[in-house]
């Protein structure tokens, strides 16, 4: 919570309403919630409640907690009287201009103290409604994702009278709500994340008509080959065909001669297939269970025709002064789910290709397909963000690449922007086929790391909104460290002296810990009045029992090697002169092993936990049959009949 902002009214509790005043009362804010009747706001309250008993059930609150957020959330059908006194008025009313109008020419006259007016619309122009608002000055647009509990994005959209000081107040009542900004400097139809995913689906769709591919096909090379969380027609169906139609026919084209409304969906909307709410669209979905779609089916689409429209959209935002590259790649990659923002295809990419992918779709398709010149600039130097990494090194020597935590000074502590640069090096190597094996270490003579920054700590001590600021820092530290824990590749800690806290956190989701004799690992938390915030309480409890792990976290004492080793904590202890030596023996040992087995191995392993025995012994079984489609397992069976040493190659 900011103390810049006591009061915060929420015009609208439908969806997306109740989910933003939800949000607002975690941070601690006191919200009033406003809607047409009480019916209404007595449904939108109960769905808080549903959704806050979630939390408690995920351990991401506590259970009595329920009872104090709801408790600062307040429900009126008088929206002059809410607005009098509060400081920020969100509006998450019907997506219809006039309402929108009608709502905000009375809000805004109320809110007369109000810094921050914001709509949380996803279609109606920002300055079409701006005309309504008294004090214009003070209106943006707050874009939450949905559901805004979960979803970690928020797009501010500027209008054209909206002032610095707005949208600099709203940027930081948005991150104290735990939420990732990102600023659209220009109200574009589809704002980032819209826009993008429009294009795509757009050529998508146009590439099925055309018969050049089935949508299986397109959907199957997204997923297994471009690491798409869903195929683009899985994800249309599941939020809905009609839904998808209107984006495109109303929000983009109406707006925007650049697009057009997409045919073939208007086709399925017409016979009421609307995908996953109807049971049926480009996929059957029986009791909405999600459709199965074959890993091979797109080997033989060339995803670029996909890519590239939406790398081209994104590149025009860049270009035309909408947005930053960052905040494009922050909002494609928070918004969609990508493993990373679209323009980082442009390492991958040829300035000719980009040229002969679109000048074929704006042929056929028109001026949206005009190749931006920021596309051409970034694909044509391959690694624009070679020299990206200030607090870690990354360094490829294939087959290994190595992590270096580089904070000497600071004993290598973690702080939040080595937590965004691992998870960024971490995907890089995990994306690079070079690299078989990753190695994790620390820099300087003294530690791997000695956890969390607790110079952060002191910053959130010092905060209005302490326990929201420590939540996420402590739910991002898991987000980052599950990422490396899941990497398909193995990882191994190399640790040469202290390992404590977060950096014990660190090497415990590595598969492998080898530390050198002089190491001292723990988890020294509770000396300062804390508990461990980056997994130990699950992962060493897991490793080493709960016992032994209750030993370690409450008495927080330092360990040494040998005896971390006796308890299971590391795998392999070697003397300091040898180290590094030892730790490349290691990993090379690691390199020469088939890594599509490896990978599969240690997702079988990695899932044990989790599932009972007999869910477990399925997946090992279906793992292990889906291994004999590998060209590896054919040479590891030839080889061993004509007794030579095998070559895997990964395929
Ligand atoms: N966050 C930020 N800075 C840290 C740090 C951390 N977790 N741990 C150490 N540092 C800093 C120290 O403040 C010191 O900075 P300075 O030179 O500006 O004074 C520097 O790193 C060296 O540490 P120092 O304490 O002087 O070295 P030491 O050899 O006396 O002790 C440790 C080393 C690791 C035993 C001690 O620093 C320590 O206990 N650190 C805290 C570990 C911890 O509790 N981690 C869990 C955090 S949740």
């Amino acid at each position: 919570m900011s103390a810049q902002f006591g009061k915060v009214v929420v015009i609208g509790a439908g969806t997306m309403g109740h989910g933003i005043a939800q949000v607002a009362a975690m941070s601690g804010y006191s919200v009033t919630m406003v809607d047409l009747s009480d019916e209404i706001l007595r449904r939108a309250l109960e769905r808080i409640r549903w959704s806050l008993s979630k939390f408690a059930e995920w351990g991401r609150i506590r259970p009595d907690d329920v009872d104090k957020i709801i408790s600062r959330i307040s429900t009126t059908t008088d929206l002059e009287s809410a607005c009098t006194d509060a400081d920020v008025v969100i509006e998450a009313v019907f997506e219809d201009l006039k309402v929108k109008q009608d709502t905000w020419s009375r809000a805004s006259r109320a809110a007369r103290k109000a810094r921050i007016l914001g709509t949380n619309t996803s279609s109606i122009p920002i300055d079409d409604q701006a005309s309504a608002v008294e004090g214009p000055e003070r209106f943006l647009g707050i874009h939450f994702f949905n559901p805004p509990q979960l979803m970690q994005l928020v797009e501010i959209i500027v209008g054209s009278k909206t002032s610095d000081e707005t949208r600099k107040l709203a940027t930081e009542f948005a991150r104290s709500l735990g939420k990732t900004v990102v600023t659209v400097y220009r109200d574009v139809p589809g704002f980032i994340v819209s826009r993008v995913l429009t294009r795509i689906e757009e050529v998508a769709c146009h590439l099925v008509e055309k018969g050049k591919y089935t949508p299986v096909q397109i959907d199957s090379a997204l997923k297994y080959r471009a690491g798409f969380p869903m195929g683009v027609f899985e994800l249309i169906d599941y939020i809905g065909i009609d839904i998808t139609y209107n984006v495109s026919s109303k929000v983009m084209a109406e707006r925007d001669k650049t697009f057009r409304p997409i045919e073939l969906l208007k086709r399925y909307v017409e016979r009421g297939e609307l995908g996953a709410k109807t049971g049926k669209g480009f996929y059957e979905w029986p009791g909405g269970a999600r459709p199965t779609i074959p890993q091979d089916a797109g080997k033989d689409v060339d995803i670029w025709y996909i890519i590239i429209p939406g790398m081209n959209e994104a590149a025009r935002l860049v270009e035309q002064g909408i947005a930053t590259h960052e905040d494009v790649e922050t909002a494609i990659k928070l918004g969609l789910n990508l493993p990373k923002g679209v323009l980082g295809y442009a390492a991958e990419l040829t300035a000719e290709k980009v040229r002969s992918v679109l000048s074929e779709l704006r042929a056929e398709l028109g001026e949206g397909y005009d190749p931006s010149p920021y596309l051409l600039s970034i694909v044509a130097q391959p690694r624009p963000a070679a020299a990206k990494y200030e607090e870690i090194e990354v360094r490829r020597e294939p087959p290994i690449g190595w992590i270096v935590l580089n904070r000497s000074h600071r004993l290598n502590a973690i702080s939040p922007k080595m937590l965004d640069e691992l998870e960024d090096a971490i995907s890089e190597l995990a994306a690079d086929r070079a690299v078989k094996v990753i190695v994790i270490t620390g820099s300087g003579e003294r530690a791997f790391s000695v956890g969390a920054d607790i110079t952060t700590f002191s910053e959130i001590l010092s905060s209005e909104s302490k326990v929201p600021m420590a939540f996420w820092f402590s739910v991002r530290f898991n987000e980052v460290f599950r990422k490396i824990e899941r990497t398909p590749k193995p990882v191994v800690a190399a640790i040469d002296g202290y390992a404590l806290g977060g950096g014990l956190e660190l090497a415990l989701v590595c598969d492998f810990r080898i530390a050198s004799d002089r190491s001292e690992v723990g988890q020294p938390e509770i000396r300062l009045g804390l508990i461990p915030g980056g997994g130990a309480t699950q992962r060493l409890t897991r490793l080493i029992g709960p016992s032994k792990a209750k030993q370690v976290i409450f008495f927080g004492d330092r360990i040494k090697a040998d005896e971390a080793l006796r308890l299971g904590i590391l795998d392999k202890v070697v003397p300091a002169e040898s180290f590094e030596r030892e730790v490349r023996e290691f990993a090379m040992k690691l390199a020469e092993l088939p890594p599509i087995a490896l990978a599969a191995a240690k997702e079988a392993i990695n899932t044990a936990l989790n599932v009972s025995i007999d869910d477990g012994l399925r997946y090992e079984s279906s793992l292990s049959a889906l291994l004999f489609s590998t060209k590896d397992l054919a040479e590891g069976v030839s080889a061993f009949f004509s007794k030579r040493k095998p070559e895997f190659k990964g395929e």
